[in-house]
């Protein structure tokens, strides 16, 4: 099974779950350093601090991916590294991190793709409300205008935010993620600054660095009831709103659904004029970050959609209930979640440029004899892949793949013992080992097909 000869293959992370450094060169402090060091917040009462690392090894890192063959690696940008106190002032040290890491990158033949939030908003700017407060879209504009103009000339390929559904629901309304609020009517809210955010952003990027392409990465999930009852399949239908068009529809449409409308005059998100023609700034791609499916079933609380957020039940490891496996995140494997989501975006919105900017499994790694036979995430990974080459067969304009993760790594709340890497770390010693699924990738890469 081949895939079109353009299609890049690469590999995701993100910079507070591998970077460390937390306190370094002049670095301010993030959301997530202030939240993870809350005591109770976070599984056995880890925290970012040094995470992999990578600030200090990036460039053994590098070769690691280019032994893997990547072809593309996303990552990205720390804003209180580079902006201590989210506006004003830029950290130098902090900025030329990333300035390294893009020659390094570069060097190795490997593309940077950059995504410029990865839900690390500097803990001045939450002081302030954080994305409560609509000011907070221009300090990310001005943001993503200093990392543009110095990265500009070398990288070609932008993300404006990650999961902005993430941001809003774990960080403001259920509190498992930074900030750890939970004030739901500040949810519509805190989603129109961040969208606001984003279409800004794109147009700061574009203003220094006109001949690049930039997106966004959404979470974007078939939803399923969990029974056949009216209610659940109303469930569904406000789900699908709630979590899909609620982004997509401003973005390609520049108007939110109505249920984002009758919401809203609760939520008083104060939609100014021209808003919705910022966020709908025409975007080069969508980026999709899709790992199962969602069920949901009705319930008065948030808005009859069943939602409460993908980290409600944790699970110490993987298991198969009723012939189906389920991850160690407790998420169900449905390999068709890509294909479904593409056929949509088809569909739905124009058939646009996508990439798959996440997918990935947690299961438990052991080693043996310095090898990680990591067998389940090899099918988890090669199922998903030809979902991918379904889709492309059917029309869809998917351009790539990014394997979540290149690398384990301090995966939020759950810590460190949910690993998704596709190479190995000892956090004691913080030796790498590059695992099975690793060696299944490299061969996939240079065959061009799975
Ligand atoms: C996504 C996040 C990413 C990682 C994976 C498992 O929602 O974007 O940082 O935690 O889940």
């Amino acid at each position: 099974m081949n895939f079109p000869k353009n299609f890049l293959f690469g590999a995701a992370s993100s910079s507070y779950q591998i970077e460390g450094a937390w306190d370094e060169d002049g670095k301010g402090e993030s959301i997530w350093d202030h939240f993870a060091h809350i005591p109770g917040k976070i599984k056995n009462g880890e925290n970012g601090d040094i995470a992999c690392d990578f600030y200090h090894r990036y460039r053994d890192d590098i070769q690691l991916m280019k032994e893997i063959g990547l072809q593309a690696f996303r990552f990205s940008i720390n804003w209180p590294r580079v902006i201590p106190d989210g506006y004003g002032k830029v950290n130098i040290k902090g900025l030329d991190f990333y300035n390294r890491l893009v020659d390094e990158l570069l060097a190795a033949g490997i593309k940077p793709c950059v995504n410029l939030y990865h839900w690390e908003l500097p803990q001045t700017l939450q002081n302030l409300g954080g994305w409560m407060n609509r000011d907070c879209a221009k300090w990310f504009s001005e943001f993503s205008s200093v990392i543009a103009d110095k990265l500009g000339d070398r990288v070609d390929d932008w993300m404006t935010l990650n999961e902005p559904m993430m941001s809003a629901s774990l960080g403001y309304v259920l509190g498992y993620h930074a900030p750890g609020l939970k004030k739901p009517l500040q949810f519509f809210k805190v989603v129109h600054h961040l969208l606001l955010g984003h279409g800004l952003s794109v147009k700061a990027v574009r203003a220094e660095a006109p001949s690049c392409k930039i997106g966004i990465a959404l979470d974007l999930r078939p939803v399923y009831p969990e029974s056949e009852s009216i209610k659940d399949l109303q469930a569904v239908k406000n789900a699908d709103a709630l979590m899909r068009r609620t982004f997509l529809d401003p973005i390609f449409n520049g108007t939110y659904p109505p249920l984002f409308n009758k919401q809203n005059i609760l939520a008083r998100a104060r939609i100014k004029e021209g808003d919705l023609k910022i966020i709908s700034t025409p975007i080069d791609y969508v980026g999709i970050n899709t790992y199962s499916r969602d069920k949901v079933r009705y319930s008065r609380w948030a808005i009859g959609t069943g939602f409460t957020g993908p980290s409600e039940k944790t699970v110490d490891k993987e298991y198969v209930k009723d012939g189906i496996q389920y991850t160690a995140m407790n998420w169900e494997v449905y390999p068709q979640c890509i294909y479904e989501i593409l056929m949509m975006l088809k569909k739905d919105y124009g058939n646009p440029d996508v990439y798959v900017t996440e997918n990935g499994a947690a299961f438990t790694d052991t080693v043996e004899n310095n090898r990680v036979h990591d067998i389940k995430r090899i099918s988890y990974l090669k199922d998903h892949l030809t979902g991918v080459k379904q889709a492309l067969d059917e029309g869809s304009n998917c351009k790539g793949y990014f394997v979540w993760s290149f690398i384990d790594n301090f995966e939020w709340s759950e810590g460190y013992c949910k690993r998704f890497g596709l190479i190995y770390v000892d956090y004691k010693t913080q030796k790498r080992i590059i695992k099975d699924s690793g060696l299944w990738y490299k061969n996939l890469i240079t065959s061009n097909k799975c």
